[in-house]
């Protein structure tokens, strides 16, 4: 087996269950004597919580597209001082997050330019993947789970969730990324992301 780092990234709407996957990924990875670190974007750092603050203070997408690119551009560094050190990365978001949602919130005013936008200023700030794994469900299913959570946020209403999803999948086309469904029992939908993951770490 090899003891290289690899890097794994969940990405999702809202309620698709990534932080569940993600727990099990870990348990799995430690269970298969793989020293494997759990992370997420916004970070919990100050410009994560920057990210957050904007969120509540509505400022304008593009001022939110920053702050969660340069909470990434941090981000990207820790990630890789562990890729070094021979861990497995197992990431609840990255950039595809910043493409998809503020893209989704952007396109109104700046059409198809935003997603070039916000590919173009995050590309020299990430680390390419090793594998990103797309959820995917049903909109309506995924808000009414974060209901149950009692914490939406301005990003969590169905339709926009919905074209958010559609620009996730108009980048897993792309950029090659593997799509799991998680409809279903959870036992399966984890068994199919780990049966992607296998091969990488
Ligand atoms: P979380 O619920 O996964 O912690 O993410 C917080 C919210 O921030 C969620 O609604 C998705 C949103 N988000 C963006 O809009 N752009 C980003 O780049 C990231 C990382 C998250």
């Amino acid at each position: 087996m090899s003891m290289e780092g690899a890097f794994i990234v969940l990405e999702g709407i809202d309620g698709v269950g990534k932080t569940t996957i993600s727990k099990r990924l870990g348990a799995w990875l430690e269970g298969r004597g793989r020293k494997a670190v759990l992370t997420a974007e916004p970070t919990e750092g100050w410009l994560g919580m920057a990210v957050r603050r904007a969120n509540r203070e509505d400022l304008d997408p593009r001022t939110e597209a920053l702050l969660f690119t340069a909470d990434r551009c941090q981000h990207t560094l820790a990630i890789e001082r562990l890729l070094a050190e021979g861990n497995v990365v197992v990431s609840d978001r990255y950039y595809g997050s910043t493409v998809a949602y503020q893209g989704a919130a952007l396109e109104r005013g700046m059409g198809e330019g935003a997603v070039e936008w916000l590919l173009a200023m995050n590309r020299p700030v990430v680390r390419r993947p090793d594998l990103t794994v797309l959820l995917t469900c049903d909109p309506g299913a995924a808000m009414r789970r974060v209901g149950a959570r009692g914490d939406r946020s301005k990003f969590e209403r169905e339709g926009y969730l919905g074209r958010v999803q559609e620009i996730y999948l108009m980048l897993a086309g792309d950029l090659g990324w593997t799509v799991v469904s998680s409809d279903g029992p959870l036992d399966e939908v984890f068994e199919r992301v780990r049966r992607a993951v296998q091969a990488y770490v």
